[in-house]
């Protein structure tokens, strides 16, 4: 008997509704398609130079061609991943000191960048946290990470973080909040160039955040997607984590080298778990496998090769660290170059939080409205929330977007 079985008289599908657009790779979707040659992007956090140019780093493209001179073949990773760049990763995000102490008892698995380490990490905690365990987020945070927590089945809670009076950390709302967490809750933290705000906590803040801590018995979550990003230093930027890990707090991290190396498609990261001994990171190192293979079976091989590579060849590990300076430090002199240009048009605003913001963000403080002008009149790319990415302004372009800004605000109120 013949067989139609591809022969339908209904739509399967027809239920399904349309869904909304990303809030953030929406409007990167939406510059792509914007045919205007003025137009400037400021919404995805993704470095770009002073021509406005996606770049690959010189470190990279040296450790590409040595991977090419190796002529290695394509088979797949485990499903933990490359165990020598887990290790440099581990070891970056903790510092060497630790890690020769401890590094045996960290628990690593190679994810598909900052994404990827959350919802391993969330996918972990809701396996093996008490049921009705929380996860308390910044607000406002990266939306993704919303998302990821629903998909994992955590029930979230967020904790205040942003003041829009003085567009700096609302410290004391974020005390209040935690204080009131149910101990044992997962705190997602931004280790440093919080996004989207740009405001990150000072070391006095940090060591309290430490205290009510050890305290409340939370499980400190961080997530570190922009290490070198906020100070130009590495180590710096771990600042957070290393006062937690110096403590002897059991935390857990999530590393991406999206960032700090460019290798946004490359989808590499690391996620890890400080465990009591070297017998408890074995079974949780276990216990990922058997949650990653059902996820993305075994992780990307190519970018792990890079960052491997760059993070255990001394020199090409030198030169990095100072890509990874030269690229905050552009961003540090477009947001003071944006700042100043505003004022020097006469802007009626204090745009000095601009200047005072760190990593690659800035919060503007322009609402919606404003974002759509801006997109509408002048081709400026933004997100609804009025984060800018700082990388996406240079030299050539600062003056324009100074000038569309003052002229969306100069008549409102902000
Ligand atoms: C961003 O916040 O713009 C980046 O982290 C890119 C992304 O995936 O959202």
């Amino acid at each position: 008997m013949q067989c139609f079985r591809a022969l339908r008289y209904f739509s399967v599908w027809s239920q399904v509704p349309m869904g909304p657009a990303d809030p953030i790779l929406g409007v990167a979707a939406q510059f792509k398609a914007d045919p205007s040659t003025t137009k400037v992007n400021l919404s995805i956090g993704a470095y770009r130079d002073n021509d406005g140019k996606p770049v690959v780093l010189e470190s990279v493209k040296r450790a590409e061609q040595i991977i090419k001179e190796k002529k290695l073949d394509n088979e797949y990773l485990p499903v933990e991943g490359l165990q020598s760049f887990i290790d440099a990763s581990i070891k970056l995000g903790y510092g060497d000191a630790y890690y020769a102490q401890n590094g045996k008892s960290i628990a690593g698995c190679q994810v598909l960048s900052g994404t990827g380490a959350v919802r391993l990490g969330f996918e972990f905690s809701k396996k093996f946290l008490p049921q009705g365990t929380k996860v308390y987020m910044p607000n406002p945070t990266w939306p993704n990470h919303h998302n990821i927590a629903r998909m994992a089945g955590l029930e979230i809670s967020e904790y205040r973080y942003f003041d829009p009076k003085t567009r700096g950390v609302d410290f004391s709302g974020l005390v209040e909040d935690l204080n009131k967490a149910q101990n044992g809750s997962v705190i997602l933290f931004h280790a440093c160039a919080h996004n989207p705000t740009g405001c990150d906590l000072t070391t006095a803040q940090w060591t309290q955040l430490l205290d009510l801590t050890k305290k409340k018995n939370f499980l400190p979550f961080f997530d570190m997607a922009y290490q070198g990003f906020t100070s130009g230093d590495v180590n710096k930027d771990a600042e957070a984590v290393r006062l937690f890990t110096a403590q002897g707090v059991p935390i857990v991290l999530g590393q991406s080298f999206a960032k700090n190396m460019g290798l946004y498609g490359q989808r590499t990261g690391c996620l890890s778990f400080v465990c009591s001994n070297q017998q408890e990171k074995d079974k949780v190192v276990s216990q990922l496998k058997l949650l990653a293979r059902p996820l993305w079976s075994s992780p990307p091989l190519h970018g792990a090769r890079v960052a491997d590579i760059i993070l255990n060849t001394p020199e090409l590990n030198q030169l990095w660290l100072q890509e990874v300076k030269m690229m905050a430090n552009r961003i540090q002199l477009m947001r003071v170059g944006l700042a100043n240009t505003l004022k020097s048009l006469g802007s009626p605003h204090d745009w000095s939080h601009i200047s005072k913001q760190i990593g690659m963000f800035a919060f503007t403080g322009v609402g919606p409205d404003h974002v759509k002008e801006l997109i509408a009149k002048y081709h400026i790319y933004l997100l609804s929330s009025g984060r800018i990415s700082i990388a996406g302004l240079n030299e050539g372009n600062v003056k324009y977007v100074a000038e569309a800004f003052h002229d969306v605000t100069k008549n409102t109120k902000l």
